[in-house]
């Protein structure tokens, strides 16, 4: 596909989405491309209320997570609620076997603490990998991505296209206000993960999230020991082509 009949397209998807509800955007988008529409989950607030949504509507889209094998109880618990509330499947991404053994062999199973390289490959092989698997196939990527989340996602498009996974990728909560997340947690009973409760707010892998303080940054607590420019894992690529 060229740029111009990717953005052609970005256009076309906004001007049909633009002015329904989110429940009824991912009814769109799950008829629009059969079969080939997915939504990745870490179980944050965001994903819980875009799985509940799909869920519910009994969608065609594939909801899917990528285990790292470091994330918290807390987060495979509310994985066992989700699935015990909805009874319907979330497929589990796992890191390449072998590529893991020689990683954690070489360097020790706590190397993303000793510099931003071990860390990014840790975050290659745990997540970034498993995601390709994911996403193979597949032409519209759903994710819980929010601009409020982090001043990187200020500038991003809530419709763009993902030049390394060659597909679209639409982030239907991206203007919602926190307070809009809790309110409609709360008023659906969705299973939510415990930990925000005690002061987490995007959480991620066990030993690289902690929870922040009063009026510190949202992602504050992700990978806290790096320097803020170097605070994202590599899933979210900034877009070359957006619906703007
Ligand atoms: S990250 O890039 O820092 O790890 P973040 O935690 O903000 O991402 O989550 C943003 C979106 O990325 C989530 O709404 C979800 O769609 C996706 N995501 C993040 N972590 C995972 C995971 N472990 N499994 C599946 N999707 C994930
Ligand atoms: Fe590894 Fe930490 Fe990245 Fe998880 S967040 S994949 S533990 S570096």
């Amino acid at each position: 596909m060229t740029q111009n009949s990717i953005h052609t397209e970005l256009q076309e998807i906004e001007k049909n989405l633009a002015s329904l509800k989110t429940e009824d955007q991912l009814r769109w988008l799950a008829n629009y491309a059969p079969g080939a529409v997915t939504l990745s989950t870490s179980f944050s607030e965001e994903d819980q209320i875009l799985t509940h949504q799909i869920f519910e509507q009994g969608l065609d889209i594939a909801v899917f997570t990528l285990d790292t094998g470091r994330l918290f109880p807390e987060t495979y618990s509310t994985w066992s609620a989700t699935l015990e509330r909805y009874q319907k499947p979330i497929t589990a991404y796992y890191p390449n076997d072998a590529a893991l053994q020689n990683f954690v062999g070489s360097n020790g199973p706590n190397a993303f603490y000793d510099s931003v390289a071990l860390r990014q490959q840790c975050c290659q092989i745990r997540k970034v990998e498993p995601l390709k698997r994911a996403l193979a196939g597949k032409k519209i990527w759903i994710t819980g991505i929010r601009a409020a989340h982090s001043p990187n996602r200020t500038d991003m498009h809530w419709i763009e296209w993902d030049e390394g996974n060659q597909l679209i990728k639409v982030h239907p909560l991206f203007n919602w206000a926190q307070e809009q997340v809790k309110n409609y947690i709360n008023a659906n009973v969705i299973p939510y993960n415990p930990l925000h409760d005690k002061g987490f707010v995007s959480i991620g892998c066990a030993p690289c999230t902690r929870a922040i303080k009063p009026g510190e940054d949202f992602r504050a607590g992700r990978w806290w020991w790096e320097d803020a420019s170097k605070k994202e894992c590599g899933l979210h690529v900034h877009a070359s082509v957006s619906n703007a």
